[in-house]
């Protein structure tokens, strides 16, 4: 049956955009609107409402709104990802600055890599972050890595920890690493004890004041987040993301994003690669 939804005035919608825009910095424009019909409407049926200003007051004021406001995060996100998505990050990494890292390492160099990826959705980006990591550093010894992977929705990061996809998701991973990194399970796909033990899943909300992490990272994967965010709320993240770099630290961004107007903080290195100024 298809789902009809529920009606959704100029004034209810203003209402969402403004809570949603509060509790995520996610800025839905004036087109964003039938989607929110869409992605809510099961929920005022579920708890019994008549409408939008119900589900909004329902939000505001019920002894549940805790729990309500993380449906409604979980239902506004979008998580579009995949394995290896813009490859030439990761070629990037395993071609030109873990080879860097490691003859740094020869050198007396530090034996330590850590990894963030901001916004990792289902997992698929860590684990590719995991996977190629394993590969460059194979030959090495007595290296400490860490990826830590955060998102604010619940949902997808408790999928993410599974570490379980159907086969037409694990497409993009190169043979050899599916041989390698995962164990098949009838017709789906689980990454391996070895992938899954690098990365740290937590969640945590980019527009939180100030973030947890103590120690400054080498690489920040922050891809396809920024996009839903307004200038504002876009370069406050980006310089609490440049305080959490290493100098010289590396930035990655999605295929539509730009951090050229921050060439004080940020120097760009390639497309969607930046470096800590
Ligand atoms: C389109 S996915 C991108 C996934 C991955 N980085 C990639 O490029 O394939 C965007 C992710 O950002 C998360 N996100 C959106 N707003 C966020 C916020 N305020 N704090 C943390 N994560 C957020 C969403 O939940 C979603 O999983």
């Amino acid at each position: 049956m298809i789902d009809q939804g529920f009606d959704l005035s100029e004034k209810e919608f203003l209402l969402f955009k403004q809570l949603i825009y509060h509790e995520t910095g996610i800025n839905m424009s004036d087109k964003k609107k039938k989607l929110i019909v869409a992605r809510l409407s099961k929920r005022l049926r579920v708890l019994d409402l008549k409408n939008f200003t119900e589900y909004y007051e329902y939000l505001k004021d019920s002894p549940y709104a805790d729990n309500e406001i993380v449906n409604l995060i979980n239902r506004v996100t979008t998580n579009k990802t995949d394995f290896f998505r813009e490859k030439h990050h990761f070629d990037f990494l395993q071609n030109e600055l873990f080879p860097q890292m490691i003859a740094r390492s020869r050198s007396g160099g530090p034996k330590k890599l850590r990894i963030w990826s901001a916004g990792c959705s289902s997992g698929e980006e860590p684990y590719t972050l995991a996977m190629v990591t394993l590969e460059s550093f194979k030959a090495e010894r007595g290296w400490d890595v860490k990826i830590l992977a955060t998102d604010l929705d619940t949902e997808i990061l408790g999928k993410a920890i599974t570490g379980i996809y159907p086969t037409q998701l694990v497409g993009p991973v190169p043979r050899e690493y599916l041989v390698k990194y995962f164990i098949r399970k009838g017709d789906q796909y689980e990454v391996n004890g070895t992938v899954k033990s690098l990365v740290a899943f937590r969640k945590l909300n980019l527009m939180d004041e100030t973030f947890p992490m103590k120690n400054p990272f080498d690489i920040i994967f922050c891809r396809n987040v920024i996009i839903y965010f307004d200038a504002i709320t876009k370069d406050t993240l980006l310089t609490k993301y440049h305080r959490h770099l290493k100098d010289n630290g590396h930035m990655f961004i999605g295929h539509s994003e730009s951090l050229m107007h921050m060439k004080e903080k940020f120097r760009y290195l390639k497309h969607t690669i930046y470096q800590k100024v």
